[in-house]
């Protein structure tokens, strides 16, 4: 009865705690994740945090025995020794980063094919295949000059299915992916609108010129297009940070390393310019495999490091729980967003050498204040439910003890429970 009383008590406290748990998952999902900003129309996708292996790992593909991702060229080589370098600065203006970003669709397609389909948007067939024919496709007027071209009559009626079939390929696509290609769930309908626009103009529809469209995002947004749609193809989001003889070795350091790894304008001329990496033992300068991306600006390597500063990605299981409740969360307000303490950190002055937050300070002050004060309650908690344990054993055992006792010294022992052979172990 006593026990039953206290494990009632004890379910009890866990269901607070569990729920106290649950709402700072909560509170920790809403911070995680804010409404991306001001996109022109359609529904946002918020900002969320970049996680899983790598797209070449994925697919299991040979950093060797692929052209994804690669569109960019070659880095410098390493210096001469003995032979001075000129130290790299960032050519950032300092005046503080604008809140918001316009973009048009070439620059969606800059930050989210370029680095497979190349800028023509050819790709490099076999493997990756030209975006050209299947955008042609989505136009009526060049389905049935193609048509006519190949000797076959086709009504404007049948050209417009077709090019509507194609259309719907192109967005699936998007949204999905294709075999070899990753989906891209971080784009929301204004940005997809966007870029297909732009990709009807890159194919060289008639009258495309006329429907670009831009959109306004916050930098975070931009950063994390680059780092989801570019980097994610051969960076894996979160893992051990490999050691110099690992990297010569091939071991490609993940997403959640490269901000301790690198200072912030090192990061950037990285990113933007190339850069000799120290790799082997003992350590020396390589010119490293990785890509030049000279088609990103260096404030948009800057919206890079500020994005994974923010949103650093982390291996823990619960991220995940935390992204999928964050998603069932509707904008407050029907997508207004709230001020967010995301735009005021990238407020900082550019070209600070940048101390905006680094990757593994995560979680703000209040909700490591709510998560140990959870964890004391749990361990008092624990420490509790021994100290009664330990207690109702010893008062059970020297029961015991004074029935055996009695036992010893009554003859109508048996009547009252005596065993005849009490474990000796309870005795000692
Ligand atoms: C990580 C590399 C990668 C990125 C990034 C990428 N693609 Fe692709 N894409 C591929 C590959 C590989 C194929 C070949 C088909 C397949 O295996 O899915 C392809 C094929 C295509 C095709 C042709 C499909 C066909 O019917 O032949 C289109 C259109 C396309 N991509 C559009 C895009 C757009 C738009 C973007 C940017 C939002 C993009 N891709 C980003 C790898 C990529
Ligand atoms: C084609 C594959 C590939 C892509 C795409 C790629 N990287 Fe890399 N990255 C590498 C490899 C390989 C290394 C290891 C060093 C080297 O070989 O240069 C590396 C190293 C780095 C380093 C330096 C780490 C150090 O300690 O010196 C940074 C920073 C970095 N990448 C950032 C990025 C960012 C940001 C992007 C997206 C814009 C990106 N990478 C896209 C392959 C890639």
């Amino acid at each position: 009865m006593q026990f039953m009383k206290n494990s009632r008590c004890f379910a009890m406290t866990m269901a607070i705690v569990m729920s106290l748990a649950g709402r700072c998952a909560y509170a920790q999902a809403n911070h995680m994740s804010p409404p991306a900003q001001n996109a022109v129309v359609g529904k946002d996708v918020p900002v969320t945090v970049v996680a899983g292996e790598s797209w070449l790992n994925h697919l299991n593909r040979p950093f060797n025995e692929t052209s994804m991702g690669k569109t960019g060229h070659l880095g410098p080589p390493p210096p001469v020794p003995g032979e001075e370098t000129a130290g790299w600065q960032p050519g950032l203006s300092s005046s503080a980063a604008p809140q918001t970003v316009t973009l048009h669709g070439a620059d969606l397609y800059r930050l989210n094919c370029q680095g497979c389909h190349g800028e023509s948007g050819q790709g490099a067939p076999p493997e990756i295949n030209s975006v050209i024919n299947p955008v042609r496709a989505t136009s009526v007027a060049r389905v049935m000059e193609r048509m006519k071209t190949v000797g076959m009559d086709i009504s404007r009626g049948d050209a417009v299915k077709l090019a509507q079939e194609s259309n719907k390929a192109l967005l699936q696509r998007l949204h999905n992916g294709g075999q070899n290609m990753p989906p891209f769930p971080h784009l929301n309908e204004a940005e997809v609108h966007s870029l297909v626009a732009y990709l009807k103009q890159l194919a060289g529809v008639p009258g495309a010129e006329r429907e670009q469209v831009a959109v306004r995002e916050s930098p975070v947004h931009v950063g994390e297009h680059i780092v989801k749609s570019t980097c994610h193809t051969c960076h894996s989001a979160s893992g051990p940070d490999p050691s110099y003889q690992q990297v010569l070795d091939g071991a490609i350091p993940p997403l959640n390393t490269l901000t301790a790894r690198k200072s912030r304008p090192a990061f950037i001329q990285k990113v933007t310019h190339g850069a000799p990496i120290l790799m082997g033992t003992p350590p020396s300068l390589y010119r490293g495999r990785m890509p030049v991306f000279y088609y990103l600006s260096e404030e948009e390597a800057a919206d890079v490091y500020l994005y994974l500063a923010l949103y650093p990605p982390s291996e823990s299981a619960s991220l995940d729980t935390t992204i999928a409740l964050s998603q069932q969360d509707p904008p407050a307000g029907g997508g207004t967003p709230p001020p967010q303490k995301i735009l005021s950190a990238s407020l900082v002055p550019a070209n600070q050498p940048m101390e905006v937050q680094k990757p593994d300070t995560g979680p703000d002050l209040q909700t490591v204040a709510v998560l140990s004060g959870v964890g004391l309650f749990i361990v008092l908690l624990l420490a509790g439910g021994l100290g009664f344990t330990v207690h109702e054993f010893k008062r059970l055992s020297a029961k015991e003890l004074r029935l055996q006792h009695d036992c010893e010294h009554n003859t109508q022992g048996e009547d009252r429970g005596c065993y005849s052979n009490l474990s000796p172990r309870f005795l000692s």
